[in-house]
């Protein structure tokens, strides 16, 4: 019960911040651009860099550190799932799963601390509400998430490495993810493994009327250099 306290008082109930109040919020928190980005997605517009990487050639798989190991999940994994993304409904994972869709973990002393999935053909983009497809030969990498514990130590990179080596296993050319622009740690999973930008796809309209277009990426080739130059610049200017 929200608004008693211990003595039976009443407590008076926060006010819901108002538009501007959560507009300034969103701005100093995570930047005017994913402020322009979020307001955009609010009016039906909503687009993401798709990354690209040969299937051909990869280096071996990346080592997960001492005590951690990768798996290929099966159904009777999904409650591990669920404990890392209880976000995540079980009928979701389950009809991911029944789909063909392939889920890679990390797990470290029992639990998982990371996990992506694969799929290929008609796949399901979250962040557009909307199913994608993808051509023949072609996988899609989506919904990576490591605990926030483990970040920015290499386990993403380290799962996507396997990933990478699985669906050449399975006989698929080229892979494909998908990442708004905004999320500069997704982006760097994949142009560490070698990807480079390809394309943006782009998704216009609301659910069930949303229509996707996929554009020729025209921009400067996105690197590692040219990222980590990006990251020294932003560091620089918060100085
Ligand atoms: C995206 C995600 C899975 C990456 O996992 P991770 O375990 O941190 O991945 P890695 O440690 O292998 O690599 C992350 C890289 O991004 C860098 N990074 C992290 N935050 C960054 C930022 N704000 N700007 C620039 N680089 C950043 C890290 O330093 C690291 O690079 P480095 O190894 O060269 O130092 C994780 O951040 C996550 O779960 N995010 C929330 C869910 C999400 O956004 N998923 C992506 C959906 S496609």
């Amino acid at each position: 019960m929200a608004g008693v306290d211990s003595r039976g008082h009443r407590e008076p109930t926060p006010e819901p911040p108002g538009l501007a109040r959560r507009v300034v919020a969103v701005a100093r928190d995570q930047g005017l651009r994913r402020l322009a980005a979020g307001a955009l997605a609010h009016l039906g517009y909503r687009r993401m860099i798709v990354f690209e990487r040969s299937l051909r050639d990869l280096p071996p798989p990346r080592v997960p550190p001492p005590g951690a190991t990768v798996e290929r999940l099966d159904a009777a994994a999904v409650d591990d799932y669920l404990r890392l993304r209880p976000d995540t409904p079980a009928s979701l994972v389950r009809a991911r799963l029944a789909a063909g869709c392939v889920c890679h973990a990390v797990r470290f002393q029992g639990n998982l601390v990371a996990a992506g999935w694969t799929g290929s053909g008609r796949v399901r983009v979250d962040y557009f509400d909307a199913d994608v497809d993808f051509p023949a030969g072609v996988a899609y990498y989506h919904d990576m998430y490591s605990v926030a514990s483990w970040r920015s130590r290499g386990i993403g990179t380290i799962l996507v490495s396997h990933q990478l080596a699985a669906l050449a296993a399975a006989g698929l050319d080229r892979i494909h993810g998908a990442s708004v622009p905004e999320n500069r740690a997704s982006i760097r999973v994949c142009l560490k493994l070698g990807y480079h930008a390809h394309e943006w796809l782009v998704a216009i309209g609301y659910a069930g009327a949303r229509r996707i277009v996929r554009r020729p990426w025209r921009g400067p080739p996105l690197t590692l250099d040219s990222a980590i130059a990006r990251r020294n610049a932003s560091a620089r200017a918060e100085r």
